[in-house]
């Protein structure tokens, strides 16, 4: 018995307290981005990242959830932001894709968002995240919410497979995701408020697509799926909680990057006859899971995979 590590009682006021510290921090973040904004444009501006022009305010900004979404100009990513915007949390779109990353921002606003920031930003550069990030925490206050949505998918054997395609996969997508929710945690254990992440895992983080050659971005979704369980577990203790959603084939640009325009259509059929929903996914199908784990909805989920692929890894690949 002398041994075992003494049990803290947990005080009586502790989660008031901990609402109280979060309900300040936000304030005293918005305040403080008053007075700085045109000093972070300019210090933004020579590191080669670039704050929207303007950035996008409805007039009656309250204390609502801040979610920050990597790759959120287009696909699964910007389902996200649209469905987010819809209930009224503030969004931060972060892109390397200016245009676009700007239309989801201003969408967003459209859609009921009380504030949505458009990031350009290349979240394989840590410099650009974590300045990124500084301008959310100034503006937006601590984040609550992160999804980790920006990836690529270049494809080849990997005896063909120049090693600088190899490099640009897992800096996008595995180092990206790295990157990304270092310096959300950064943030919410500074603001000592809890939060949820969700990274973009795969189907082929667990299962080999039998088309092959997709060995790199494969490799980077399982690194993604094996970083969430390990970061589940080191911040549970702070109340945030970090999970993956694994969409199947989903109608996105990303879905076709590998495959040559005229034979999408048929692609598109034969897919649909092993899907075992028969059809695939539109983004917002998997953007609704993920918009449920950006909630307190999932106050009790953390370290899991939620599957949203119509039944593709639950379907052996063998046929009798
Ligand atoms: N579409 C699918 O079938 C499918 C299936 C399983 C998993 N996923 C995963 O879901 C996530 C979203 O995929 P999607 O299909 O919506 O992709 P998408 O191509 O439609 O969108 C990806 C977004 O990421 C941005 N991006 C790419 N590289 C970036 C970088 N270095 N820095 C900043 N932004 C960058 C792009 O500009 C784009 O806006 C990805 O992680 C993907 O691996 C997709």
């Amino acid at each position: 018995m002398a041994n075992q590590p003494a049990i803290r009682p947990k005080c009586p006021f502790e989660d008031l307290f901990r609402r109280l510290k979060q309900r300040y921090s936000r304030a005293a973040s918005q305040a403080v981005w008053k007075g700085t904004l045109g000093k972070q444009e300019s210090e933004l501006r020579s590191t080669g990242l670039v704050l929207g022009a303007a950035s996008r305010m409805s007039p009656n900004v309250k204390e609502v959830r801040t979610i920050v979404v990597t790759g959120g100009a287009d696909g699964i990513g910007r389902a996200v932001v649209q469905l987010c915007a819809a209930r009224g949390d503030n969004l931060a779109v972060l892109d390397k894709n200016v245009e676009a990353a700007k239309m989801a921002a201003e969408d967003a606003i459209k859609r009921g968002a009380k504030c949505a920031l458009d990031l350009c930003c290349d979240v394989s550069s840590e410099e650009q995240i974590e300045k990124a990030f500084e301008i959310i925490w100034n503006k937006l206050g601590v984040p609550y919410g992160l999804f980790t949505s920006a990836a690529v998918d270049l494809g080849g054997l990997v005896h063909e497979l120049p090693a600088a395609t190899w490099h640009q996969v897992l800096e996008t997508n595995l180092n990206g995701t790295f990157l990304a929710c270092k310096h959300a945690i950064r943030k919410m254990r500074q603001a000592a408020t809890p939060g949820s992440i969700v990274c973009a895992s795969s189907p082929t983080g667990f299962v080999a697509l039998a088309a092959g050659g997709a060995g790199a971005y494969s490799a980077t979704k399982g690194g993604i799926s094996a970083l969430m369980r390990c970061m589940a577990i080191d911040y549970a203790r702070y109340g945030i909680r970090v999970n993956a959603v694994v969409p199947g084939a989903t109608e996105t640009r990303l879905m076709w990057n590998n495959v040559p325009s005229e034979d999408i259509p048929r692609m598109r059929g034969v897919l649909s006859k092993e899907i075992p929903l028969g059809r695939l996914a539109q983004p917002e199908e998997p953007a609704r899971a993920v918009a449920w784990l950006l909630s307190e909805e999932s106050s009790y989920v953390t370290g899991t995979h939620l599957v949203c692929d119509g039944g593709i890894l639950a379907k052996a690949s063998i046929s009798v």
